[in-house]
């Protein structure tokens, strides 16, 4: 079962595997417009976490994901979705979401778009270039052809996270305003610290959510609620980027 943390018109998170969380949409009859997710990398990514994710121990028993794990994701949640699927990865599981998004019948003849970060990632071992660079999988309903040019790449500099693994606050702004419009859905349930989330308030959208792991969505529930009463203060970020 997924348990709600939060419910109202603009913000909904919920606790659980997001299997649970796809149950109750299905059950409540509701829809998802963009799709955002960062779900676990490659075993190759995160060979040896064994049972613990960023943030901490993890109830799940998963450290990465494989391409099976990509295919039930999509083959989920593609019914609850009608726009944009976004899914954030690594090299090695970039093709197998490819693969799984046009198998559930999204249009996917996308390159990968790089999210390149710079400083934020060390290779400890000291014998090669660092991991700066997310690849990013983008999807569309056959539909959605006329909707508009998009960045082709997202950079910019590390920020302070509220998770290992989280992702920067202005990356995940120029996405929501990427692949969705204002008062749409964004949906990320794999949020951990909510970054899509509070991107999504941030930039006009409402924002439907959920993790596996009880310590990281109490950051995304603080963040926000924080970043919906800015929303609704209407006052502008300090520091927001504006688009290249
Ligand atoms: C890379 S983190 C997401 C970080 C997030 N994008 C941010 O910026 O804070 C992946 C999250 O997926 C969650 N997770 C992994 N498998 C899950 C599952 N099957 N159901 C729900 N949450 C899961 C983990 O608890 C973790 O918080």
């Amino acid at each position: 079962m997924s348990v709600p943390i939060i419910e109202s018109r603009r913000l909904s998170l919920y606790y659980g595997d997001h299997e649970q969380t796809a149950a109750r949409l299905r059950r409540a009859g509701e829809v998802v417009d963009l799709l955002s997710v960062d779900t676990p990398y490659s075993e190759r990514t995160h060979g040896g976490h064994n049972g613990t994710l960023p943030g901490g121990r993890s109830p799940i028993p998963y450290a990465f994901w494989t391409p099976e794990d990509v295919h039930v994701f999509v083959q989920t949640w593609r019914p609850l979705q009608r726009g944009w699927l976004v899914s954030i990865t690594d090299h090695v599981l970039w093709e197998a979401w490819q693969r799984a998004a046009e198998r559930a019948g999204l249009y996917a003849g996308f390159p990968p778009v790089p999210m390149v970060v710079t400083g934020s990632r060390l290779r400890i071992r000291g014998d090669g270039p660092s991991p700066w660079t997310y690849f990013v999988m983008v999807a569309r309903p056959p539909e959605l052809v006329t909707w508009g040019t998009l960045r082709g790449a997202y950079v910019g500099k590390r920020e302070r996270l509220l998770m290992t693994g989280g992702k920067p606050l202005w990356a995940m702004r120029e996405i929501v305003e990427d692949y969705s419009r204002p008062g749409q859905v964004v949906c990320d349930p794999l949020c951990g610290a909510g970054t899509a989330l509070a991107a999504a308030l941030l930039e006009g959208r409402d924002a439907l959510g959920g993790d596996g792991t009880m310590s990281v969505l109490a950051k995304a529930e603080t963040r926000c609620m924080r970043a919906l009463r800015i929303a609704e203060r209407g006052h502008e970020i300090p520091g927001r980027r504006r688009r290249p």
